[in-house]
């Protein structure tokens, strides 16, 4: 055994899942078989109730991977998952036991495989779930990794991380990840849609991020979002919003050593107000 245990939020919670079988790199066997018909019924019902509520809300290029991948009737093999997903961007999923280090994840990510955790919630936490499962990774995840522009994206953010780890700008960097790759909505010919992992599989967080009043939605600028903090045990009060994966990709092409040497002195800004220059979007106009 090589794989230490990794918790969430760094708090006193034991960790999840059984890291004994982990190789080095964190990846483990799936061993699909030994998933219970209970199992396969709970990710079937947290998957058709997700279904529902994406329509309309999320980006037109998940709702397409979506459809094709077509994995809704039972937890799935990751390697059918993972052979179509490498045909189509090169990308590959492998299993983790769970949450796993940062320089491991940023490693898998520069080599285009994505971990997905292999254990899924309790029926108890049909709702709502503090770490990633199964169900979050691939349903949130793997279908944008369809998406060339967000794959390319996602690949090049894992050699970011390696990078800002030799740059001691991890929490800034992190901050990046959080407000797109779980948070993001994007702005679309047809009004805001959903990108963002954490909303897509959170069936609380989908039905508010584009209409709640409450919130903000703000036009995505790349040192704005390095420098806001963020909270992970609620709904988000702020969401930064791109025009589209290429955007995305154009602006965070250039190296953040110097945005880094500049930000890390800064204090960060909280996610419950606006700052002055910031482009604040309208919220959707509720549909239901
Ligand atoms: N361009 C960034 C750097 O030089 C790396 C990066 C790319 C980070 C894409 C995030 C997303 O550090
Ligand atoms: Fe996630």
């Amino acid at each position: 055994m090589s794989a230490t245990p990794v918790t969430y939020g760094g708090s006193r919670r034991p960790p999840r899942g059984d890291y004994s079988l982990a190789r080095d790199d964190y990846t483990c066997d799936q061993n699909w078989d030994l998933y219970t018909p209970q199992q396969h019924e709970l990710y079937a019902r947290l998957y058709a109730r997700q279904l529902r509520l994406v329509d309309g809300r999320a980006c037109d290029e998940f709702l397409k991977a979506l459809a094709h991948l077509d994995m809704g009737a039972r937890i799935p093999r990751f390697e059918d998952v993972c052979e179509r997903l490498a045909r189509a961007t090169g990308w590959r999923i492998v299993a983790v036991p769970g949450l796993i280090p940062e320089d491991a994840f940023f490693r898998l990510l520069s080599q285009r495989r994505f971990p997905v955790t292999v254990w899924l919630r309790t029926p108890e936490e049909f709702d709502y779930i503090v770490e990633p499962d199964l169900f979050h990774d691939l349903f949130g995840h793997v279908p944008l990794l369809f998406d060339p522009v967000f794959a390319d994206y996602m690949q090049a953010y894992g050699e970011g991380g390696l990078k800002a780890q030799r740059r001691h700008a991890l929490e800034l960097l992190a901050r990046l990840y959080w407000y797109t790759v779980e948070f993001g909505l994007i702005d679309t010919a047809r009004g805001l849609r959903v990108y963002g992992a954490g909303i897509l599989s959170s069936p609380g967080e989908l039905q508010r991020s584009l209409v709640d009043p409450a919130a903000l939605r703000i036009g995505f600028d790349l040192r704005r979002v390095l420098r806001t903090a963020y909270e992970i045990d609620d709904f988000q009060k702020t969401y930064f919003v791109i025009d589209g994966f290429a955007q995305l990709f154009q602006q965070t092409a250039q190296d953040f050593t110097p945005i880094y040497e500049q930000l890390l002195p800064l204090p960060p800004f909280t996610p419950d107000r606006a700052q002055s220059g910031d482009r604040v979007l309208p919220a959707s106009a509720s549909s239901c």
